[in-house]
C-alpha cells in the first residue's frame, strides 16, 4: 500500500493543507497563550468561582468518605443491598470532586485536598450514623445541602461562566439521584 504511487500522492497531497491548519492552531495557541485560559469573554469573577468550585470540591470529598464509611459499616450488619447503593454513591461523589478539581486546575486556580479545614470549607456535614436508618437519612440530608447549594451556585453562575455552570448542573442531576435513591431506602424503614 505505501509503495503505491496513487497512495504516496495522495499522502502529499493532503500534507500541505494539514500542517497549514496546525500552523494556524499553533499561532492562535502562541496569540492567546498570555491570557491564560481565562479569556477576556470570561464574564465571571474567577476568584469568587475558584472559592465555590473549591468549596464544593470540599463537599464532594466529604460526600465520599461519609458513603466510604457508610458502605463498609453497612456491610458489617448484612445489609448488602444499601452498602453497594453507598458504595456506587461513593464513587460518584470521588468522580464529581475530580471533575471539580479539573475545572479548577482549567480555570488556573489549584484544588484545595488539605485536609485541614476540609469539615468547614464543606457545605455538607461528615455524620457517622448510628445505625442504618441513621446513615441513610444522614445522607439524604447531605444530598438535599448540595442540592440547594449547587443551585444557588448555577444560579450565580447564569451566562458568566458557562462551562463551569453545566459541570454544576450535571453534578447536581446527580445529587438529586442520590437524594432520590436515599428517599426510596428510607421509606422502606420508617
Ligand atoms: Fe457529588
Ligand atoms: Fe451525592
Amino acid at each position: 500500500m505505501a509503495n503505491s504511487p496513487g497512495a504516496q500522492g495522495a499522502a502529499s497531497q493532503s500534507r500541505d493543507p494539514f500542517v497549514m491548519d496546525v500552523r494556524k492552531i499553533r499561532e492562535d495557541a502562541r496569540k492567546h497563550m498570555s491570557d491564560g485560559p481565562v479569556t477576556q469573554s470570561y464574564g465571571a469573577d474567577r476568584e469568587t468561582v475558584l472559592k465555590l468550585l473549591n468549596d464544593a470540591l470540599a463537599t464532594e470529598i466529604v460526600c465520599t468518605l461519609r458513603y466510604k464509611r457508610h458502605y463498609f459499616m453497612a456491610k458489617g450488619i448484612n445489609s448488602e443491598a444499601v452498602a453497594a447503593e453507598f458504595a456506587q454513591h461513593a464513587k460518584e461523589e470521588q468522580e464529581h470532586a475530580d471533575r471539580i478539581a479539573e475545572r479548577i486546575v482549567q480555570l488556573g486556580g489549584e484544588p484545595d485536598f488539605a485536609p485541614d479545614g476540609l469539615r468547614t470549607r464543606a457545605h455538607s456535614e461528615y455524620k457517622e450514623g448510628g445505625n442504618l436508618t441513621d446513615m441513610i437519612r444522614e445522607n439524604l440530608v447531605a444530598e438535599r445541602i448540595a442540592i440547594d447549594t449547587y443551585r444557588e451556585i448555577v444560579r450565580y453562575l447564569g451566562e458568566k461562566d458557562v462551562t463551569t455552570r453545566r459541570l454544576f448542573e450535571e453534578i447536581l442531576a446527580v445529587e438529586e439521584e442520590h437524594a432520590d435513591d436515599m428517599a426510596d431506602l428510607l421509606q422502606g424503614r420508617e
